[in-house]
């Protein structure tokens, strides 16, 4: 039984691969609801902003006729009285759910009460720019069953501000993990540490933008995640927004979102028909559905 999900490798290469099978077989099916699910229940416990993956967490369980409850730590919570998130994590467990869906900034104490609680079930839906599991294998689902990209022809381009990116830190094992290419280009101080890569020699590593497009088929621009930055920090992306000009026919664009029309990428852009950035969203429902149904119920 699969019982915690913190990094992309915590499943085996087989588990993500029924988790795929199933989540197709949803996606073209329709989310079946399981009457063995009735009994369970899910918190959904968020520290920091989310839109997509919160409410496509929620939706999953809404189609798998899963109980839930949904909770936002901030202004309306006792965070407000000045309850620090640990007890506020430690409250939630003893509320007694089968699975917490959660989302953190990089909080040491936060892992150290999951790691006092092995009986409890975790997903991370996002842990600061350490780790976001669930937006790579939705990615990964997406080019797999959209555009029918296998692993060996798969070369992902990643670029932005990436030192703050936990979508391209999770790709980053996702890739070795699952055997696609991978490459990154970093804005100018905004580059990931070169003892971080040490142990990911097939992450391609590009400083020419041009070389970078050039040998992607998939494009994934970031935002700068100014939420994550020193306060004393203003950096900005120094390269232009992807554009038209950027793209072959045959390119791919994604985006984890939220995306910043002409800023990350032209507006027109996301809605051209090379962009998978739509098809991203809706497959989430049916990738976190699937992780949910194996979680739960091991198969
Ligand atoms: N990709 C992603 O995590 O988006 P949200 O912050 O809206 O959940």
């Amino acid at each position: 039984m699969l019982s915690n999900l913190f990094l992309s490798t915590d499943f085996s290469q087989k588990n993500w691969q029924s988790i795929a099978s199933l989540a197709a077989q949803f996606r073209n099916e329709g989310i079946s609801p399981s009457s063995n699910l009735k009994n369970k229940k899910v918190g959904i416990l968020f520290f920091e902003p989310s839109s997509r993956t919160k409410w496509s967490f929620e939706k999953a369980c809404l189609d798998l006729n899963l109980p839930y409850m949904s909770s936002q730590v901030d202004g309306t919570s006792s965070k407000s009285k000045g309850e620090i998130d640990a007890d506020t994590l430690q409250l939630y467990i003893e509320l007694g759910f089968d699975l917490i869906v959660m989302r953190s900034a990089e909080d040491i104490s936060l892992q150290r009460v999951v790691q006092q609680n092995p009986q409890q079930k975790f997903i991370n839906a996002g842990f600061g720019s350490l780790a976001h599991p669930t937006q790579a294998f939705l990615d990964y689902f997406t080019w797999t069953y959209d555009c029918g990209l296998k692993p060996q022809d798969t070369k992902l381009l990643i670029l932005g501000d990436l030192k703050h990116s936990r979508v391209a830190r999770s790709h980053i094992r996702l890739s070795k993990h699952l055997g696609y290419g991978l490459g990154l280009l970093a804005s100018k101080g905004l580059e990931m540490t070169q003892s971080e890569l040490e142990d990911y020699s097939h992450v391609k590593i590009f400083e020419d933008r041009n070389e970078a497009l050039n040998w992607s088929n998939l494009v994934m621009p970031l935002r700068v995640q100014k939420e994550r930055h020193d306060k004393d920090q203003s950096l900005t992306i120094d390269f232009p927004p992807l554009s038209y000009k950027d793209l072959r026919l045959d390119h791919h664009i994604m985006h984890p979102g939220p995306f910043m029309r002409g800023s990350d990428l032209e507006s027109d852009l996301v809605s051209d028909k090379r962009s998978l950035i739509f098809k991203q969203k809706r497959n989430g429902v049916f990738c976190r559905a699937a992780i949910l149904n194996m979680m739960l119920l091991g198969g």
